[in-house]
């Protein structure tokens, strides 16, 4: 007798907890995101950085990658870093800027991330579109091969830029074999065709407001290729203003910004047909993942 009312008892307080739990699940149903990839470091945005970092926070965006393109704006970014838990610090000489770099400027990146070990390498890349008009693309490879090999020997992983030099990537990334720290194709649209190849090699996939101009077959296609533990998303801000965004800059409706992931994410998962906080909660660890090599600051956390 006495037993049975103890199991009675058992039983009600599992199911209240049951209860509670479920409650406690559907309160907690906004999602974590991670912005893989933008420039708050850039003179358009940058005074009004802190604004639009605390709008992504609020927005759920617990990290944003700020990647530096050029010497010029890199003590941009390592000063953002140090002011922001939520920036995740990224150094890389951008394809369109190689030509006006210093001749020390392999020394100080060198010397950057010395001083930074919670800092990945980007934005670096190859770039043989109209956008790199007129900028030596003997060069581009030279400069994308030597941080390319230096992200690989610091066990870190490379923010990409690659347009219309798909097979020059491969190549390169093939002779330079697998990447475990990961290579990330930011603002991905290239062929779905290169993605297995890519996959192999080590690659993370990077979706942003690039993707939206695409014929929507098109950039569903690019979308599926791709193995959803390889998906991650970003804004690339200040560029790359999704279109149907739910967030603008406030004052300027031209400029993107971190907070914008979620439109991404919206846009992507409709692709995949899935469900947006099951996306989001994929491309956020995969994206976690990446950013939690040695020394960064997702890795130091308790
Ligand atoms: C918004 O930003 C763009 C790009 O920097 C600039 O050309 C435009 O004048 C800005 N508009 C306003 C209203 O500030
Ligand atoms: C994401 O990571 C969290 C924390 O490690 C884990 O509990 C959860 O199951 C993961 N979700 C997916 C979809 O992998
Ligand atoms: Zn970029």
């Amino acid at each position: 007798m006495k037993e049975a009312i103890s199991t009675k008892i058992l039983c009600i307080s599992f199911a209240v907890f049951l209860f509670v739990s479920s409650e406690t699940s559907v309160k907690s149903m906004a999602f974590k995101l991670f912005d893989a990839h933008c420039h708050l470091q850039d003179q358009r945005v940058l005074e009004k950085a802190p604004q639009l970092i605390e709008t992504a926070v609020g927005a759920g965006v617990v990290y944003m990658a700020v990647d530096g393109i050029t010497e010029k704006d890199w003590h941009l970014v390592q000063e953002m870093s140090e002011g922001y838990e939520s920036v995740i610090p990224n150094f890389g000489l951008h394809p369109w800027f190689v030509e006006g770099r210093s001749p020390s400027w392999f020394d100080t990146l060198k010397q950057l991330f010395e001083a930074n070990p919670s800092a990945a390498v980007g934005e670096i890349g190859l770039d043989k579109s109209s956008l790199a008009k007129g900028v030596d693309f003997g060069q581009q490879v030279e400069v994308f091969k030597k941080q390319l090999q230096l992200a690989k020997e610091l066990k870190r992983p490379a923010s990409v830029h690659c347009l219309e030099a798909f097979p020059e990537l491969l190549q390169i990334m093939k002779e330079m074999g697998h990447f475990p720290s990961g290579v990330i194709l930011h603002s991905f649209n290239g062929a779905a065709e290169v993605v297995p190849q890519l996959t192999k090699l080590g690659s993370y996939f990077s979706f942003s407001g690039h993707l939206i101009p695409l014929q929507e077959d098109e950039a569903r296609k690019i979308v599926k290729a791709v193995p959803l533990d390889r998906i991650l998303l970003e804004t690339d801000s200040p560029d790359a203003m999704p279109t149907n965004p739910i967030y603008f800059v406030p004052g300027n409706a031209t400029l993107n910004q971190p907070a914008n992931v979620q439109s991404i994410l919206i846009y992507v998962a409709s692709l995949l047909e899935m469900n947006t906080e099951e996306l989001a909660e994929i491309s956020y660890n995969n994206t976690v993942r990446v950013f939690s090599f040695r020394g960064s600051k997702i890795a130091s956390k308790p």
